[in-house]
């Protein structure tokens, strides 16, 4: 019986087999290296934690294997206890769901007020665009999230923290110019 692909098909799959297919767009967490140091802030303690790269580029490394995306890309981190990440926020949503472990995720307002939500696995939470937000872990064990984020092009998360915004070396760059500049620095977006 005849099936009928209703829908076209991506341009980057047009010219594709089904092997070709599998084999480019499968990525198994064996295969994964965890990078420590993916993010301006992950130098700090506190906020040290690994990416594990699935689908789409991790900012300035488009060398590290990774699932070609279409409009979302995703990670996995790796999240130490008494570990987490600096207020900031993002252009685009970024969705967060436990895998493992316990998280508590926060909300901030700029006057720094804070609401918290604790997750733990199977729980998820989607952080709008431009709110500020962050996680850390506060239990005995490593948690591990899926970290989804609503867009193709990597780009720099901005910190809340003025301090550590100013000590990040490719933020002072003219903003404006991000999107398009080549970064070859050592950290990523999510
Ligand atoms: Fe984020």
């Amino acid at each position: 019986m005849s099936k009928v692909a209703r829908h076209p098909r991506h341009p980057a799959v047009v010219n594709m087999n089904l092997e070709g297919i599998a084999q480019r767009y499968t990525i198994r967490f064996a295969d994964i290296k965890p990078d420590w140091n993916v993010f301006g802030d992950s130098n700090y303690d506190g906020y040290r934690r690994a990416q594990f790269r699935y689908i789409g580029e991790t900012l300035g490394k488009p060398e590290i294997r990774h699932i070609p995306a279409g409009a979302t890309r995703l990670s996995v981190m790796y999240v130490p206890p008494g570990e987490g990440n600096a207020p900031h926020t993002h252009p685009v949503e970024e969705v967060f769901f436990v895998l493992k472990g316990n998280l508590t995720v926060f909300f901030e307002e700029e006057d720094g007020r804070r609401v918290e939500e604790n997750l733990g696995p199977w729980d998820c939470v989607s952080c709008p665009a431009g709110v500020i937000h962050g996680f850390q872990n506060n239990g005995l064990e490593p948690a591990y999230l899926q970290v989804m984020v609503g867009q193709k092009k990597p780009e720099p998360m901005g910190y809340a923290d003025v301090k550590l915004d100013a000590a990040e070396p490719r933020m002072q760059v003219d903003r404006g110019t991000l999107k398009d500049a080549l970064w070859v620095s050592q950290f990523g977006a999510v």
